[in-house]
């Protein structure tokens, strides 16, 4: 196995605008990958932790991590799948009308998206009898999305690979990047390879978690390593304004905690909305560094509280478990240090999750049967996106008083 020093390295430049003016505000201390689950065999084994800390650029404002964890030690198992969740399915029929209808798409038009994952997204438009080609570099993700009919190149995006596609497929019209964009750290090579691939008139759409959201909804177990880049618009207009494109609009849209659509061409004019949510995150203060210290200050004032509350509710003898082994969960068990002292165990419904442990904290994880033959009094909801559609399935144990514990925007009983 290699070395840990040999797998991270650390950037001393903004990954937007290059400057060195980056202040640290958050530091949640050494931390293991979020999605690296251990099997039992692995619990004894020395474990890497990296470091992770936010930064924040007072020249072009990006919120960013530092230390880059390499994308081949990270993703060498990647587990996520996109078409098993049904919102995320949901979130795509209705991301796929908006591009049609705003866009005026023909059957004649080639669309591309990168980091296709399983396909469904691509299903969406290819139902529209749209042509379509997929980029994945997860193999065996790539392969599931072939098994749908979706065309997949099994390959990182890059000006390389964008090269390759275009010269066998010719220009695309649509460029997608959804949920790919904050876990690149060369953003110019990928945008190089848009570059090349979109056709004149074509629109790049990239979907990422919204920094404002983030910061009010008290989101700070989003950032772990495979998350290098925290977006709010203004740095993406810096972004793109860089490389000759414009930002003509961009949307709220209600996933991973919150995120914006954003579509870029290569002409064409900023739209209202793009000049909203520019005054709303001027509003915010997000150009300003002490927004980010007080969040900073309010991510550990949480800890504390969480850490009360169930260290008293223990204390009872409650008995408490975890519920979605998520990645964004590993951040918060590893921040507050929350162990299988105060959680006897997590559910989650992915089955290759199940039999597995928790990075860093070593908590099991079992299916979800578990939970209905042996439930909790609390359980904590490391799944808090998915928060309504959980509390609607588990009304049963919340009639037989079973509590759920929500950790943010505040930790709550409910
Ligand atoms: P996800 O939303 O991908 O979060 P992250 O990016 O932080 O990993 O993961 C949701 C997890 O929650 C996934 O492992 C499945 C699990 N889950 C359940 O166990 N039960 C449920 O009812 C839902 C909706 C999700
Ligand atoms: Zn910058």
């Amino acid at each position: 196995m290699s070395k840990q020093e040999d797998c991270i390295s650390r950037r001393v430049t903004c990954r937007v605008c290059g400057s060195k003016k980056l202040h640290k505000f958050l530091s949640l201390g050494p931390t293991p990958l979020a999605n690296n689950f251990l099997r039992k065999d692995q619990l004894d084994s020395p474990e890497a932790f990296y470091p992770l800390d936010a930064y924040f650029c007072s020249n072009c404002y990006l919120v960013q991590l530092l230390d880059i964890v390499y994308p081949t030690v990270m993703f060498k198992e990647y587990a996520y799948l996109t078409g098993a969740s049904k919102p995320m399915r949901t979130h795509f029929a209705e991301l796929t009308e908006d591009v049609i209808q705003n866009f005026k798409l023909s059957k004649n038009s080639f669309v591309v998206d990168i980091g296709s994952n399983d396909g469904t997204l691509l299903q969406n438009f290819s139902k529209y009898g749209l042509s379509t080609i997929g980029i994945e570099p997860a193999s065996n993700i790539a392969q599931l999305a072939e098994d749908k009919g979706i065309q997949t190149v099994n390959d990182f995006f890059d000006e390389e690979c964008a090269v390759r596609v275009c010269k066998e497929y010719g220009p695309a019209n649509v460029i997608l990047a959804t949920n790919v964009f904050a876990h690149v750290d060369d953003l110019e090579n990928i945008l190089r390879g848009v570059n090349h691939l979109l056709s004149n008139n074509g629109v790049f759409i990239i979907e990422v978690p919204y920094l404002l959201n983030l910061l009010n909804n008290m989101e700070f177990d989003t950032i772990y390593h495979e998350h290098l880049s925290y977006f709010a618009i203004y740095p993406l207009i810096y972004l793109f304004r860089k490389l000759g494109m414009v930002v003509v609009d961009v949307r709220q849209v209600p996933v991973h905690g919150g995120s914006i659509r954003v579509f870029v061409q290569r002409t064409g004019e900023q739209s209202k909305n793009v000049a909203e949510l520019l005054s709303m995150e001027q509003e915010a203060k997000l150009d300003s560094f002490q927004t980010y210290l007080k969040f900073g200050n309010e991510v550990f004032l949480l800890k504390e509280k969480l850490m009360r509350l169930l260290k008293m509710l223990k204390g009872e003898g409650a008995k408490i478990t975890g519920y979605g082994a998520t990645a964004k969960g590993s951040t918060l068990l590893n921040y507050c240090k929350i162990g299988t002292d105060i959680l006897d165990y997590i559910t989650d419904t992915t089955p290759f999750k199940q039999g597995l442990y928790t990075p860093g904290r070593h908590i099991p994880i079992f299916p979800e049967k578990k939970f209905h033959e042996d439930p909790p009094d609390y359980a904590l909801l490391l799944a808090w996106n998915y928060a309504d559609e959980i509390l609607q399935k588990e009304s049963e144990y919340r009639q037989k008083a079973g509590k759920f514990i929500l950790p943010i925007p505040e930790p709550k009983v409910i």
